[in-house]
């Protein structure tokens, strides 16, 4: 299969076809980013890289970063954390109060905002400073010093983080918070303030499609067994109430976030990062949706 052929096809197939959405703007500094931008990297597990479009200027990460801290915390914690976080697709936005204080504390799954709360809450406990940890394990993910916190994205988000604030105190209502809420939400802001470029991206989550094993850290990150674990959450949950629609055109375990980023993996083959800013309704990027659903109907398979 030739990649670079591939993807640059999906890509001026994408380009042709405009889908058009619109930027985030509930976080004022994500709005001044060019909604044209467009890019595809596509990694293999041989650590070969293609690309194309806008494929190495670095954006927003914002949730896909939830995979990132997933993962620390998989590690520390094992199944103890699943008695504070579900794993039920939310079939509601991601950032849902209503759905919270329904079910009493207990986020549906830990990519929702509620549930990445209590991620980082766990990770706000673990260490002195986690925001300097999540940093260095997202760095060693990608094989190199690729993380840089966006100071203005994230001091916008701050002061905008009114439902944020309100999921944590209702956490904390149900004894499922730990710190102080001003501590664990700088540390969430400054995780989803991340950026990186699609390659950095791709090489980040290439151990979930390696069982795993990164080649770019040499090491066993998760075992094999919390590897489909974490990719069977993000087929279910990684699109929030999209999810359903997401796995039935494209199919393969993926994340979003609000800069316009998808994070995707083909288990055993690759790893991908595609960004475009302007989003659907649900929060998702237009162009990195139809590309990857390009991709996969090129490509004849997914994980089905
Ligand atoms: O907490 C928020 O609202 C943002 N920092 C992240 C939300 C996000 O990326 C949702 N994904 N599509």
């Amino acid at each position: 299969m030739d990649y670079q052929q591939l993807i640059e096809e999906v890509y001026n197939e994408v380009k042709s076809a405009n889908p058009r959405g619109k930027v985030a703007d509930y976080i004022p500094e994500l709005a001044e980013v060019d909604g044209d931008k467009f890019g595809i990297a596509l990694v293999d597990l041989e650590g070969n890289v293609f690309g194309v479009g806008d494929y190495e200027i670095p954006f927003s990460i914002q949730s896909i970063s939830k995979v990132h801290t997933l993962t620390m915390v998989a590690h520390i914690f094992q199944s103890k954390l699943w008695s504070r976080v579900n794993v039920e697709p939310s079939g509601n936005p991601f950032n849902s109060i209503a759905q919270l204080e329904f079910e009493k504390g207990i986020p549906r799954n830990p990519f929702i905002n509620a549930g990445a709360l209590v991620i980082t809450d766990a990770l706000t406990s673990k260490f002195d400073d986690p925001i300097a940890e999540i940093s260095k394990f997202i760095n060693e993910l990608s094989g190199k010093e690729c993380v840089r916190i966006n100071q203005e994205v994230l001091d916008s988000e701050l002061k905008h983080s009114e439902r944020n604030t309100a999921l944590a105190y209702f956490l904390k209502a149900h004894q499922n918070f730990n710190n102080k809420v001003e501590d664990v939400l700088k540390t969430y802001v400054s995780h989803c303030a991340m950026e990186m470029c699609c390659v950095d991206l791709a090489r980040s989550i290439s151990y979930l499609a390696n069982d795993g094993y990164s080649i770019y850290a040499k090491r066993e990150i998760v075992t094999e067994s919390y590897a489909r674990r974490i990719n069977a959450l993000m087929l279910t949950c990684g699109f929030y109430d999209e999810a359903g629609e997401f796995a039935y055109r494209v199919g393969l375990p993926g994340k979003s976030g609000v800069g316009g980023g998808v994070a995707a993996i083909m288990p055993h083959k690759f790893s991908i990062g595609v960004w475009s800013p302007e989003l659907n309704e649900k929060g998702n990027s237009v162009k990195a949706i139809m590309a990857l659903e390009l991709l996969t109907d090129k490509l004849k398979f997914s994980l089905f």
